[in-house]
Order: structure tokens, then C-alpha cells, then sequence
């Protein structure tokens, strides 16, 4: 188990010209301002948030990449991290954390084959904890079949796609076994069919091998579908921790459900299944959607769509389209570039974002479409 807590982490500011002490202590960035959480053995725990607000600060921290201020970071037993407070300052450098990391950028290793870019971080340990080469090769295969990747094995690493190189950092990251799993935001550099699906897959293994990861996204449908517990972040603080589930159907403050409700979350239960097209039954009605994902009928779910997905009009295409619902308008917003609608459908409010020159007088009934391969499948416990 993962424990981090009271974790602070400053960085300078901008520079002064004249420097005070106490000008100096207000241009520090508080990247990190005391933040605690735990991460239970065999869970994924994501980090979700704004651009700044600290996430991938966190994750430096926990594997060693920075240092932070003050607060204490133990895998189980084995304190990794504790500042001045209480004892004896420990700071394990990065390199004997022994944790596996997969970053947004990840860097395989161009000149080497697939195999060889897996090999390499057992091939580097030291002597005494070396294993023996049949071994590494062992471990190798068993990973790179796991990321489906054993049949690539010999090819060089930059003759693979994107998502195929994905998979490698993936298995580079998991061949050493780790206690603990970092990723930051591994999925970002993705096309959105590539991410769906391998957003699936990293779920698949990360509860088939039971590994502890620590997640760190800025995307709220990611964090649902990955996330154990989710620590929902601004500015340096944990604003709300708990279960998916909880966070987008309680959000303790303003910032999470705006920060969460970006996105339209309708609850419902997969009614039926044929040939990837899903039928869910919500409170307002059924809704049709494509998703390559496998969820068995019976299942609770939420079927999530962007703002921008959802289709206004005044004008019914009942009977031509699917997923057609009917409701009236709540509030309108200009944004600019935009018009925001919410709309009341039944028991769900629901969010359209559309191009300026619709614009609907609230109160006007209107009609929402959602298309079928805009919808995405949550599948929540
Ligand atoms: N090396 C640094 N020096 C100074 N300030 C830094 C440094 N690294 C990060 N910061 C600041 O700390 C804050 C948190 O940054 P961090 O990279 O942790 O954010 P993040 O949540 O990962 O954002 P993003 O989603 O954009 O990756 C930001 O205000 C950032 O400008
Ligand atoms: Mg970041």
C-alpha cells in the first residue's frame, strides 16, 4: 500500500529584484500544498485536475524525481520519502525506489528491437539482484504476450504504431515487477478509438496482474472507467477523494461538478448487446450506442457523451435517427465561440454545446440528438 501524506512541494517563483525574505516566501509555487491520500494494494488510484494543478508533481515526488518540502511517501513498511517533521530526514533516490513509470512522453529506445527495449531494465540491475539471462527472457516473452506484443518481438521499436509503442512502455514498465505503478497522462498521445481501447485493456491487466498504480489524467470519462478511487485536484489540493461513483453523483463542492460536469453522465443497464452496438436502459428512456468494449447485459453502467456531441434542434427527427430525446431549454450561455444549453430532459440535465448561431429562448422545447459512436460506455461498480 501506497502512503503519502502531508506531501508539500514549492517551487521558485518568478524572480524578484529586490529580494526580501519575505518576498522571496511569496513567489514560492505551492505545486503540491499538503496533500495526503493512500493507494490500497492492487487498486488504481487516479489523480484528476486541471492543467497545473499538480498532478504529475505528485507522481515525480512518489518516484523520486523531486523533492519535496516536507510530508512522508511509504510503499507498505518502506518509508521512501519523509521530510524534517518527526525523525530522521529519509529521501530514497529514484533509481532504488524499484517502481515502474510510464510517462506521456514515452521514451522507447529507437535503436533497440521490442524485445530488447524490455529486457534492457532487468539487463541493467546490478549483479547480486540480476536474473539470469534465461530468465529475462522468460519474463520478456511473458509480458510482451500479455500486451500482445510477443509476435513483434524482434522488429524494431520504431517500425510499431502508436498504440503498439504504448504497449511497449507498458511492458518495459511492468517487466521489473514493481511494487508500484506510475503513469502520467500514458494514454494523451493517443486517437480516440486507440485510447478507448487500450483504456480498456490497462484495465483488464492492471486488475488480472493486481498491480498498484497511480493514474494521473486531466480527463474526467478516463479517471471513471480506470479509477479505483479517484483524488480529484486544484491548485495544489486534494479537493474531494472517493470512488468514481461518488464523485460525479456527490461532488462535495462547486469545483468538482464543474470540473466533472463537463461531460453529460446518464445512469442506466445494458439491456442488450449485438455486434458492438449496445442498448442501455436509462430513467428517460433507452439510448443506442457502438463501443468496442465487452459489458454483459445486466450491467450497471454510465453511458457518458460531451457537450459538444449533443445535437439541439427545434425541429423532431424522431423515427430517422436513434437516441432522439425531447425536453425543455433551462439556461443558455454565450461563450464566445459557443452556446451552451442545458437542457431538462425527464430526471436528467442535460449539457449541448453548439456553434453560436443556434441559440434557444429557455423554456422552448427542443430536441437533443446523440449520436451512437459519441456515447462512451462507463462501466461503474
Ligand atoms: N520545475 C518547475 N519550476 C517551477 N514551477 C513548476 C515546476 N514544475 C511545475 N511547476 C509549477 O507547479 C504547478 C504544478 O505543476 P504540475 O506539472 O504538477 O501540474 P499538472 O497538474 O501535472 O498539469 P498538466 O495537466 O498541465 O500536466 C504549476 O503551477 C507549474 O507551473
Ligand atoms: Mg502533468
Amino acid at each position: 500500500m501506497l502512503h503519502v501524506q502531508n506531501l508539500v512541494k514549492t517551487f521558485d517563483g518568478e524572480r524578484r529584484r529586490r529580494s526580501h525574505a519575505a518576498d522571496r516566501d511569496r513567489a514560492r509555487v505551492f505545486a503540491v500544498n499538503d496533500i495526503s491520500f493512500e493507494v490500497e494494494n492492487g487498486s488504481l488510484f487516479t489523480l484528476l485536475g486541471p492543467s497545473g494543478c499538480g498532478k504529475t508533481t505528485t507522481l515525480r515526488s512518489v518516484a523520486g524525481l523531486e523533492r519535496p518540502d516536507s510530508g512522508t511517501i511509504k510503499v507498505g513498511d518502506r518509508v521512501l520519502f519523509a521530510g524534517q517533521a518527526g525523525g530522521k530526514p529519509v529521501n530514497v533516490p529514484a533509481n532504488e525506489r524499484g517502481l515502474g513509470m510510464v510517462f506521456q512522453s514515452y521514451a522507447i529506445w529507437p535503436h533497440m528491437t521490442v524485445f530488447d527495449n524490455v529486457a534492457f531494465p532487468l539487463q541493467v540491475k546490478k549483479r547480486a539482484t540480476r536474473p539470469p539471462k534465461k530468465e529475462i527472457a522468460e519474463r520478456v516473452m511473458r509480458v510482451l504476450q500479455t500486451m500482445e506484443l510477443a509476435d513483434l518481438a524482434d522488429r524494431q521499436a520504431t517500425k510499431l504504431s502508436g498504440g503498439q509503442q504504448q504497449r511497449l512502455a507498458l511492458a518495459r514498465a511492468l517487466v521489473i515487477e514493481p511494487p508500484l505503478l506510475l503513469l502520467d497522462e500514458p494514454l494523451s498521445n493517443l486517437d480516440a478509438k486507440l485510447r478507448e481501447s487500450l483504456r480498456y485493456e490497462l484495465k483488464r491487466l492492471q486488475r488480472e496482474l493486481g498491480i498498484t498504480s497511480v493514474y494521473v489524467t486531466h480527463d474526467q470519462v478516463e479517471a471513471l472507467v480506470l479509477s479505483t478511487s479517484i483524488a480529484v485536484m486544484k491548485a495544489g489540493n486534494v479537493m474531494q477523494l472517493g470512488r468514481p461513483r461518488e464523485i460525479y453523483e456527490n461532488p462535495n463542492c462547486r469545483f468538482v461538478a464543474e470540473f466533472i460536469g463537463t461531460s453529460n453522465f446518464i445512469a442506466g443497464t445494458v439491456a442488450e448487446r449485438e455486434n458492438g452496438r449496445y442498448v442501455v436502459n436509462t430513467a428517460d428512456g433507452p439510448l443506442v450506442l457502438d463501443s468496442a468494449v465487452t459489458v454483459p447485459p445486466g450491467t450497471d453502467v454510465v453511458v457518458s457523451i460531451r457537450p459538444e456531441a449533443v445535437e439541439v434542434s427545434t425541429t423532431s427527427r424522431s423515427g430517422e435517427v436513434p437516441n432522439e430525446w425531447t425536453g425543455n431549454v433551462l439556461t443558455r450561455a454565450f461563450l464566445g465561440e459557443a452556446v451552451d444549453h442545458v437542457v431538462a430532459v425527464g430526471r436528467h440535465e442535460i449539457r449541448a454545446r453548439g456553434n453560436p448561431s443556434v441559440s434557444i429562448e429557455p423554456g422552448t422545447e427542443v430536441h437533443l440528438r446523440m449520436d451512437p459512436s459519441k456515447l462512451t460506455l462507463v462501466p461503474v461498480d
